[in-house]
Parts: C-alpha cells; sequence; structure tokens
C-alpha cells in the first residue's frame, strides 16, 4: 500500500517515541531508517518507562512487524540488552523483529576512534554520543564496513581482524589511552546471540509487505537540523535523519511516501555542542529543562533548551516534505504567563526567514514575536475542542507560520495523552 515517514524537525529528542508508539497499532510494519544507538526513544506505557535505542518503537504491540533497516548501523551489544529487556517484559521479538542483513555494525574499535576523535577536537568537539556513529558510517562510505549479513560468512573473524587493524593504525594517529579486551568479548557473544534474531533481506522483505496492501511507518532517528547534509554542519550526525534517508534506509521507492508526519516540541531543545540561535541560556532556559525532565535518553546529558524557531521549523517542513505536524511538551509551558516564538533571524544586517550558509559562525539575533501563555493543565483534555483558546490560537499561530496543519498534541509523555485535531488521512 503505502508509507508514511516520520521524523524530527529540531535537533531530535522530539518525543518521536512517544508518537510512533501511538500510532504503531494503525500500521502493519515499523521500520527504522537511519543512525543507530546514538537514539534514544521513550515509551510510557501503564506508567512503566522504557527506553529503544536500536529497536523501532512499534515493538510494544502486537500487530506490527519491526524492521531495523539498512541504513541503521547496529551495537550488537546494545541490541542484546535491548532485546533481552524486552523479553524479560514477555515481548514476543523473535516474532515482531526483523533485522536488515544489509545494516552495518558498530565494532569495538568505532567507539574508540569515536572518543579519540573527540577528545583530539578539544573545545570544538561535536559533542557526539560516543556510540561509534561517525566512524561506523565512515567505514560504510567508505567501502570498509562490516555488514549483519556478514557474521553469517565462515569468513568473518578475518573480515573482522582486517578492519580491526585498519583502526589501530588510524588510532596511533591520536595520543589516546584505550583497551579493547574488555569490550571485545561482549561484542562477540552479542554477535552469536545476533545469529538467533531474524536477519532478512529487508528491501523484499518491506517491498512485499507494500504489493500485498500493506501500510509502513518509517521511523527517523535524531532530527532535521542533526542531518549530515542540511543540518548545523559540522555540528551533526553522520546520516541522513530526512525524510529522503527512508528512501535509502529502507529501499523503498519514493512513490509510495504518502504522509509526512514532523514532530516538533512547542518549545526547543539540542544535546551537545553547535549553534542553537533561540537558547535560553537562563532561568527560563533552566525553567524548561525541569519542567520538561529535559536530559537526555541515552547519555543523560542536560539539553540545551529554547524558545521555538520558526525559521529552523519551516526549513524542516520544506526539506521533509512535511504534510502534518505533532506538536510535543505543549504541557511543559503550562504555568508560563507568556511564551515567545522566533519568526525571523536579524544577520548581516538584514531580517531574514532564511537559515545561513554558516550558521556556526554567523552572529544571528532571533526576532521574537510573544505569546500569551495558556496558563492550564493541557493534561486534562482529550479533545480538540476543549482546549484553551489561547493554546488552540498558539497552534493556529505555528500552522499559518509553517502552512502545514498541526494534527496531533501530546500533553504528557504517557502513551494516551494525545490530542487529535485531524484524523492521520492516509491510515
Ligand atoms: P525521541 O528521541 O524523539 O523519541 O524523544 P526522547 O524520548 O529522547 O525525549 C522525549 C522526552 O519527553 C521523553 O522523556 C518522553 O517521555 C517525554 N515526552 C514525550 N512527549 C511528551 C509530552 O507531550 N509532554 C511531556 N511532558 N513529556 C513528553
Ligand atoms: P534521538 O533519536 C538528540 C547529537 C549528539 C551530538 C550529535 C552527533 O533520540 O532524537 P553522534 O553520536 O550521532 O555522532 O552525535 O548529534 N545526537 C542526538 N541528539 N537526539 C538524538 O537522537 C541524537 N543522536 C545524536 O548529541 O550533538
Ligand atoms: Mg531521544
Amino acid at each position: 500500500m503505502h508509507v508514511d515517514i516520520l521524523i524530527g524537525l529540531q535537533w531530535g529528542d522530539e518525543g518521536k517515541g512517544k508518537i510512533v508508539d501511538y500510532l504503531a497499532n494503525k500500521y502493519d510494519v515499523i521500520a527504522r531508517f537511519q543512525g543507530g544507538p546514538n537514539a534514544g526513544h521513550t515509551l510510557v506505557i501503564d506508567g512503566v518507562k522504557t527506553v529503544l535505542h536500536t529497536v523501532p518503537s512499534g515493538i510494544m504491540h502486537d500487530r506490527p512487524t519491526n524492521v531495523i533497516g539498512n541504513g541503521v548501523v547496529i551495537d550488537p551489544v546494545t541490541l542484546r540488552k535491548e532485546v533481552e529487556l524486552l523479553l524479560s517484559k514477555n515481548i514476543d521479538v523473535n516474532k515482531r523483529l526483523f533485522i536488515s542483513k544489509k545494516a552495518h555494525l558498530i565494532m569495538p574499535t568505532h567507539k574508540v576512534l569515536d572518543a579519540a576523535s573527540e577528545a583530539a577536537k578539544g573545545k570544538a568537539k561535536i559533542g557526539s554520543t560516543l556510540r561509534g556513529i561517525s566512524p561506523t558510517y565512515m567505514d560504510k562510505t567508505g567501502r570498509n564496513g562490516l555488514r549483519v549479513g556478514d557474521i553469517l560468512s565462515s569468513e568473518f573473524k578475518n573480515i573482522y581482524e582486517r578492519v580491526r587493524e585498519k583502526h589501530l593504525g588510524l588510532l596511533k594517529m591520536y595520543d589516546f589511552e584505550f583497551s579493547l579486551e574488555e569490550a571485545e568479548k561482549p561484542w562477540f557473544e552479542a554477535i552469536e546471540f545476533l545469529k538467533g534474531l531474524n536477519l532478512i533481506d529487508s528491501e523484499y522483505f518491506l517491498n512485499n509487505a507494500l504489493s500485498k496492501g500493506q501500510s509502513i511507518l518509517a521511523e527517523g532517528a535524531q532530527g532535521t537540523m542533526l542531518d549530515i547534509d542540511f543540518g548545523t554542519y559540522p555540528y551533526v550526525t553522520s546520516s541522513n535523519t530526512i525524510t529522503s534517508g527512508a528512501c535509502n534506509g529502507l529501499g523503498i521507492p519514493p512513490t509510495k511516501v504518502k504522509e509526512v508526519i514532523g514532530i516538533a516540541k512547542a518549545y526547543c531543545t539540542r544535546v551537545g555542542s553547535g549553534p542553537f540561535p533561540t537558547e535560553l541560556d537562563n532561568e527560563v532556559g533552566e525553567r524548561i529543562r525541569q519542567i520538561g525532565g529535559e536530559f537526555g535518553a541515552t547519555t543523560g546529558r542536560a539539553r540545551r533548551t529554547g524558545w521555538i524557531d520558526l525559521p529552523a521549523l519551516k526549513y524542516g517542513v520544506m526539506i521533509n516534505g512535511v504534510t502534518q505536524i505533532a506538536m510535543t511538551k505543549a504541557d511543559v509551558l503550562n504555568d508560563f504567563e507568556s511564551i515567545e516564538a522566533c519568526t525571523a533571524y536579524e544577520y548581516d544586517g538584514q531580517r531574514s526567514e532564511q537559515i545561513p550558509y554558516d550558521l556556526c559562525n554567523t552572529a544571528i539575533t532571533p526576532v521574537y514575536q510573544q505569546i500569551k501563555g495558556w496558563n492550564t493543565d493541557l493534561r486534562k483534555y482529550s479533545t480538540y475542542g476543549e482546549l484553551p483558546k489561547e493554546f488552540t490560537d498558539y497552534l493556529s499561530f505555528v500552522e499559518d507560520s509553517l502552512g502545514v496543519p498541526v494534527s496531533m498534541i501530546s500533553t504528557g509523555p504517557e502513551r494516551e495523552r494525545l490530542v487529535f485535531k485531524d484524523v492521520l488521512a492516509s491510515v
């Protein structure tokens, strides 16, 4: 049938996991298409919190199958832990989870290279999650990588040794101490564990599903502003986080894509280094961080906080072809008398809604519009009609600025806290 794509529109952590979990039962397949265990997608079901790093966020449901696509990079140790956690919750992983043989493997030496490269950058570090993401994608595009399917080859150990040797050569460039012994044993044990999971030719699996009339939800990781091509380079991740990444990362044709659901917080956060024009490095920012629990789901780092950035969101809507928006975490602003929204940037003596080429080295002054707060606990509402006027005015303002509807409003971390404006057109 068709594919809908769900992506983050900011710098990650927009609440993608929560929305995918809610929507998952409406689809036959949920498929992750890029990134790796740098992601942390949080689900809160019946008061229990689960953070997924590699496994798609549809895994808690019985209906959909979950596919880890070729575009994802997998740390077998992290994946094993995730699968064991799910098994301990009586989730039938064997029936629900399928892994592309073309997905690349994160090796212990990739993690060391990530750490060594960050340490060498000093103050200019990217703020990587140190999960080995960038070195693994470098080996993929450099045509040296190890793929999941390779673990089934009798030559696997030799291929591993060859790439490991290359990494040890590279590590000589850095003044960085490391030990691999502790990491390699569990890694090889996890490879044995991986052999017991469903390893598939995922491009056939997904296209066969489409031919049978099934629907697919492609789950993005990170966010548009962390995209390797269109994000705030070099302070980005190493994959295409945007809509087009779903076609590469799953092997599905663009002609099958229908809805593009962009996820955005009612404000904005970023974790790690790099430009963040609307950052609030003050008491207000701290208040948002505390109320919103803005601490990383993967690394526990404090997230930087700021007001909503409409020029950046407009950029995301344009690049991704967003057809509808899910706004999350509006409840975090419940007690604010007034909030602000950045409507334009001032730089080089001009006012513009366009993101400058070098956001890292352009002095930007955000132009803000003040918005009256709603001063109401949004968590108590379950239908659109009940929402306070000040809040629906804010939604209308965002919709008018971006030219797309806000179809879902998340008012809390729990699965059921979601208000729909328009029912999803295609599912
Ligand atoms: P993801 O990476 O995009 O899936 O997002 P994360 O899970 O890293 O971060 C989102 C955080 O906000 C998690 O702790 C969620 O449980 C929480 N969350 C999601 N939606 C809402 C919401 O509408 N309101 C509040 N207060 N928390 C939310
Ligand atoms: P989810 O899917 C927020 C950030 C890191 C760092 C930069 C590069 O949970 O939204 P990397 O480890 O990829 O080399 O780090 O990208 N980053 C994320 N920030 N959410 C994420 O994922 C992220 N994944 C990577 O903090 O700034
Ligand atoms: Mg996250």
